[in-house]
This record gives C-alpha cells, structure tokens and sequence, in this order.
C-alpha cells in the first residue's frame, strides 16, 4: 500500500468517525469553558442538583459542573471514542462517583431524576426533545440550552449575546 492510500484511508476514517454523530443528532464541537461556567452559573447549580448533559462530547459540562459547583454530573454520549476520552478525563479530575458518563443515545436514556438538563444540539434536535422532556422531567426541572431555543417555549432567562437559553419544566 502506498503513501496516497494510507492518507486516503486516515482522512475516510477521521470523516466517518467525525460525522457518526450526526446520524443521532449532531457532531462534536466543543462549547467554549467560559460559555460552560456562563451556563452553569445560569441554571445555579449546586451540590443538590443532578445534572445531565446530553451529549456530553469530552464531558467538559459534566467535569466543571461536578468540580466546580459540586453537582452529581451525568453524561449521554453516543460517540465510543469521546466516551473513552471523557472517562479518562474524570479520572484524572479525581471525579469518581460525582461524574460519570453513559454510552448510549440521549433519545434512548432515562433522565428522569435530573434537576438540570444541558443540551447543545441542532435545531431538529431540541424541537424532537422538547416531547421527552414533557413526558420524563419532574415539574421544576431547569434545562439549558448553548445556540438553540426550544420553539414555542418562553425561556425564564436568556443571554442572547452568548446564546443561552434556561427554560423551567
Ligand atoms: C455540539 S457537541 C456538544 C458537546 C458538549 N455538550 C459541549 O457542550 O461541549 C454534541 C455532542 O452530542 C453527541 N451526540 C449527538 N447525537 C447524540 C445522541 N443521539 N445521543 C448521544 N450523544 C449524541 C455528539 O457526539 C457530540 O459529542
């Protein structure tokens, strides 16, 4: 095999791995840790909160939400190797127990004890979500949105310079 087929086969895995996720929803892109704290400052979370990130990428969410603020913090994530990735990234933060993350699809997770739900999704995505959430999240349950609004819901708050938007259940 020659140099041009090896680069040709890195570069068709890297994009088969890198668009996977937007079979079930959307790809990886990082939100930046400053717009984290902004979120988790947002919803004011606390050691008494559980929450869910739902498509937890490397888990920064989950990572800051249970260092910083002292929240049980759960990741959903579909992609294997950012599940592998972010699980190394908790044991290294000394997380175990607070922080965890689940290999699995957010349509397909139960979150039914979450007090904070943080999504940062598509558009499509959140407008399928929004049918979940009615049915499974308890009365009082705070969700988060990074870039995209729940269509037809009236957030509590919003920053609309950061795009963040907190709505109540
Ligand atoms: C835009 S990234 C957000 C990552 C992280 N929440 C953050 O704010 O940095 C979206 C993530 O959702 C994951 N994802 C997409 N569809 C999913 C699904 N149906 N179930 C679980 N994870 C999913 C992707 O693999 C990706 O890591």
């Amino acid at each position: 095999m020659g140099v041009p087929e090896i680069i040709l086969i890195t570069l068709s895995l890297f994009l088969a791995w890198f668009f996977y996720p937007l079979l079930f929803g959307a790809i990886w892109q990082p939100a930046p840790k400053s717009i984290v704290r902004k979120i988790l400052l947002m919803a004011e979370v606390s050691p008494s909160d559980t929450l869910y990130d739902l498509g937890s990428g490397d888990g920064r969410i989950v990572i800051i939400a249970s260092k910083e603020f002292g929240a049980s913090a759960i990741g959903v994530e579909i992609d294997p190797l950012l599940v592998a990735f972010s699980r190394m990234r908790i044991k290294k933060h000394v997380l175990k127990g607070k922080a965890r993350i689940i290999h699995g699809n957010l349509f397909k997770t139960d979150i039914s004890n979450a007090t904070i739900v943080t999504v940062f999704l598509r558009q499509s995505v959140n407008n399928m979500l929004r049918e979940k959430f009615r049915a499974e999240l308890k009365k009082g349950t705070r969700i988060v949105s990074y870039v995209h609004r729940f269509e037809g819901w009236n957030p509590i708050k919003s920053d609309e310079e950061s795009q963040i938007f907190l709505y109540s259940i």
